[in-house]
């Protein structure tokens, strides 16, 4: 069995809780949606925030140099990458570090490259700014099992979602201003790997295209996998991408509000002139006190947490392989998302919302990553393992009625 933490919150407690996890639906629904975790938080983030609430220390933000300093650090340790503590600027979250840099080095009209299914703000986001999605869908494939080499193969195959990079090449050749990468992708958990990075990087450079590459998901690779930094790649990759992450999902701070621009040429930050200054006053000095000490003292609860997320991912794939063995699932190499296809179950045209009316059971649905994506639905497994059981107990359960009809 599995080693499952023990030290997770009854649900009846997490209920109480104020965010959009627990308040978005009813309190009788399972929610298994949003990026959120039902973990502790870090030790030394829950001190550092009583620490300020205690001393009333709630003003402004002003100067931060322990971030960049926190930052350099912990990409040296994880990734192996050279970062100045002055390629790092602040902005509020993400989202709004995403949509201010489409607005400072585009303009309304403009097109932006995304990578179906993905995260479902990419394209809220790019709406914001004016701008139009172009989509250069991933591709699905299978990897292992029987080959024509090796036709006896018991190894089973698995689903593989990667870039399709003659698909960005016509995107880009066709005038993209821009390409909304996702690395680690949000919700397959694919990440990029390095010669996929080389080729992007070669083909912006070639066609004038900024890659912004979010990747807050970055630092929760599962062991044996690597994640590789964008901007690490190449100097071609440094002269045509920013970064935008944060500590918040990895930490579980969303709701403290503050993340992080990485640039590391002087070609990016001349697009990136007209970035507004305000963008560092706009995030909370909590959030950035708190992103400093996760990416300066974090490592240790990092380590715990990915082994309970590896055990958790352990658990989701042998409860599908045993309830919905029919159902497609592949083990993300990266985070706490999920993405099943359910189109074998004949669950109707929106298995989630049948699965919410019904089930009560709250997933986020297939179809806000993609429109081609109506069957699937998005799991958050960094939960108490018995929602997990009992989510997929909900969608067997479907199932099985669907079968019986
Ligand atoms: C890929 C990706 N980017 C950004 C975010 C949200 O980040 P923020 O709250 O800082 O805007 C999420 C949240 O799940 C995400 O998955």
């Amino acid at each position: 069995m599995p080693n499952l933490p023990t030290e997770l919150r009854p649900l009846e407690e997490l209920r109480e809780r104020h965010s959009s996890k627990w308040r978005r639906f009813n309190r009788d629904v399972l929610p298994m949606h949003v990026a959120e975790m039902d973990y502790e938080i870090a030790p030394g983030i829950k001190s550092l925030i009583i620490d300020f609430v205690t001393r009333s220390d709630l003003g402004y933000l002003g100067p931060i140099p322990e971030l960049g300093e926190a930052f350099t650090g912990f990409a040296k340790r994880h990734w192996n990458w050279a970062v100045a503590p002055t390629d790092v600027r602040l902005a509020t979250d993400v989202g709004v570090g995403a949509v201010e840099i489409l607005r400072a080095a585009g303009a309304k009209g403009d097109t932006v490259v995304i990578n179906s299914p993905v995260y479902h703000s990419f394209y809220e986001w790019i709406k914001e700014a004016g701008m139009q999605v172009v989509d250069a869908p991933l591709i699905r494939e299978k990897v292992g099992g029987p080959t024509a080499e090796e036709p006896d193969s018991f190894e089973k195959p698995v689903t593989l979602w990667r870039l399709d990079i003659d698909a960005i090449e016509k995107a880009f050749k066709a005038g993209a201003k821009f390409f909304l990468m996702c690395n680690p992708q949000n919700p397959v958990g694919r990440m990029h790997t390095h010669n996929e990075l080389r080729q992007v990087a070669a083909l912006a450079a070639k066609y004038g295209v900024l890659v912004i590459s979010d990747e807050i998901h970055a630092p929760m690779a599962y062991p044996g996998e690597t994640f590789t930094p964008y901007l690490a790649v190449s100097d071609e990759a440094k002269q045509t991408g920013v970064i935008v992450t944060a500590a918040s999902k990895t930490f579980n701070l969303a709701g403290l509000k503050a993340s992080i621009i990485v640039t590391q040429s002087d070609e990016v930050r001349a697009k990136l002139a007209k970035l507004p200054e305000a963008m560092h006053w706009r995030s909370s000095l909590i959030g950035a006190f708190a992103m400093a000490e996760a990416f300066e003292n974090g490592d240790a609860w990092l380590k715990g947490t990915m082994m309970t997320l590896a055990d958790s991912r352990k658990l989701l794939a042998a409860e599908i392989a045993e309830k919905l063995p029919t159902v497609d699932f592949h083990l993300p190499e990266n985070g706490y998302l999920a993405w099943l296809d359910l189109s074998s179950l004949n669950l109707g045209d929106k298995p989630a919302a049948l699965l919410l009316a019904k089930e009560k059971v709250s997933f986020v649905p297939g179809d806000e990553h993609g429109e081609a994506y109506g069957q699937f639905v998005r799991i958050n497994f960094a939960c108490r393992p018995a929602s997990i059981r009992a989510a997929i107990d909900k969608i067997a359960n479907q199932a099985a009625k669907a079968a019986r009809k």
